[in-house]
């Protein structure tokens, strides 16, 4: 890419070098000690006082607008994930976990925002950093938003580095943009017995595979195709040796949909069909369901802001919509839930590399996409301010 946009080229070599950084020393979500270290010292270079979120390891920053000014916010995820790296890099992990979802780009992307509105005189608007652990695990957004980092905050921008799109890329959609995430656990109690014998028993292994035989009906056969949902069982533990017909055995699983209505159909499906299961087989049968996030949905206004800035900022064969539904979760869902506000993705393939899903041991992306995620904050935080302060 030869044009840096907002930023410049400086600034790139310096989100870089704390990308490395932070790379080479990722750190599990709530243990993100060092890195919100090094978040605040970077802040306190520029000349932004950075402020420690009660009892989390996350990091709160306001860069002051003129006088009067709206105030909006823009968050960054700083969590890894326990991961064996195996990039090969020059900076991978020195431990047993992994920046395997570019956290770490975030991270040095809402920096490099930071640097270059610092520089800005005039600012039509006030913004406030949010670095935020745990997203991993979902809980980070909701346990800030409780100590209250929203607080006169009118919209709310973030964005989630991509290797579906290509790098230069900004993806921009008004609506869903990711599915809401439940995850489940299923207890089966059969009785155990000789293996020779499976007549004296009630096999748990046996009645837990017909589960996840059918629990694959819901979606094939009861949910309208136009709607995206995923039933999976990610676990399926039980037995104890190759002669001993099991007794017990445990499924877990994930429920994703865009829908909340889809959400609750699939809940009580999975109920009917485990209950209709055991008792056909005689097994006791137990269902536990843990609420995950909702799905991310941009408001019109600020996804209409996103995409004039996008298009202005990089042109408009680089700013493209989300044409496939991402089923994954994301936590920025409760503060859209709160303040209307827009979640991007920022196109980060890298040119004649073969590419690794996030979350793959071999996971990287093509570091020019932190300019593009740097100017796009940088140009949306002044766009929303301008729109707000019109109204
Ligand atoms: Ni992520």
């Amino acid at each position: 890419m030869n044009s840096l946009f907002e930023v410049d080229e400086a600034c790139l070599n310096w989100m870089i070098g704390i990308r490395r950084n932070l790379h080479r020393h990722p750190e599990l979500s709530w243990k993100e000690e060092r890195t919100s270290q090094l978040i605040a010292d970077h802040l306190s270079e520029l000349g932004i006082e950075a402020k420690r979120v009660d009892g989390s390891t996350g990091i709160i920053a306001e860069i002051h607008g003129l006088p009067g000014s709206p105030l909006i916010a823009l968050r960054a995820d700083i969590d890894a994930l326990p991961i064996r790296e195996e990039t090969g890099l020059e900076f991978a992990s020195a431990s047993d976990c992994m920046h395997a979802c570019g956290h770490d780009g975030h991270t040095a992307m809402l920096l490099g925002a930071a640097r270059s509105l610092s520089l800005e005189r005039a600012l039509p608007v006030s913004v406030r950093l949010i670095f935020q652990p745990a997203e991993e695990l979902g809980t980070g957004a909701k346990a800030l938003i409780d100590t209250g980092v929203l607080t006169g905050v009118q919209m709310i921008f973030g964005g989630h580095l991509d290797r579906h799109y290509p790098n230069g890329t900004v993806v921009v959609s008004d609506g869903i943009v990711n599915a809401s995430t439940d995850s489940f656990r299923i207890a089966i109690t059969g009785q155990g017995g000789h293996a020779a014998r499976p007549h004296e028993s009630i096999d748990a292994v046996v009645v837990g595979s017909l589960l996840v035989t059918a629990l694959q009906t819901i979606v094939s056969r009861e949910i309208n195709p136009a709607y995206p949902s995923v039933v999976t069982i990610g676990r399926f533990d039980a037995g104890t040796a190759c002669n001993v017909i099991a007794a017990q055995a445990l499924l877990e699983g994930t429920i994703r949909a865009q829908h909340p209505s889809v959400r609750e159909h699939l809940k009580s499906s999975l109920e009917r069909i485990a209950a209709a299961i055991g008792q056909l087989h005689g097994a006791g049968i137990v269902v536990e369901f843990f609420d995950g996030t909702p799905a991310v949905i941009n408001s019109p206004e600020s996804a209409s802001i996103a995409k004039q800035v996008a298009i202005q900022t990089f042109g408009k064969e680089r700013v493209l919509d989300m044409k496939v539904a991402n089923m994954g979760g994301e936590d920025f869902s409760y503060y859209l839930e709160q303040v209307p506000g827009c979640y991007v993705r920022f196109g980060a393939q890298i040119e004649g590399k073969e590419g690794y899903p996030a979350h793959s041991s071999k996971f990287d992306f093509d570091e020019s996409a932190l300019a593009v995620g740097a100017s796009y904050y940088h140009a949306v935080a002044k766009a929303a301010g301008k729109a707000l302060c019109s109204k």
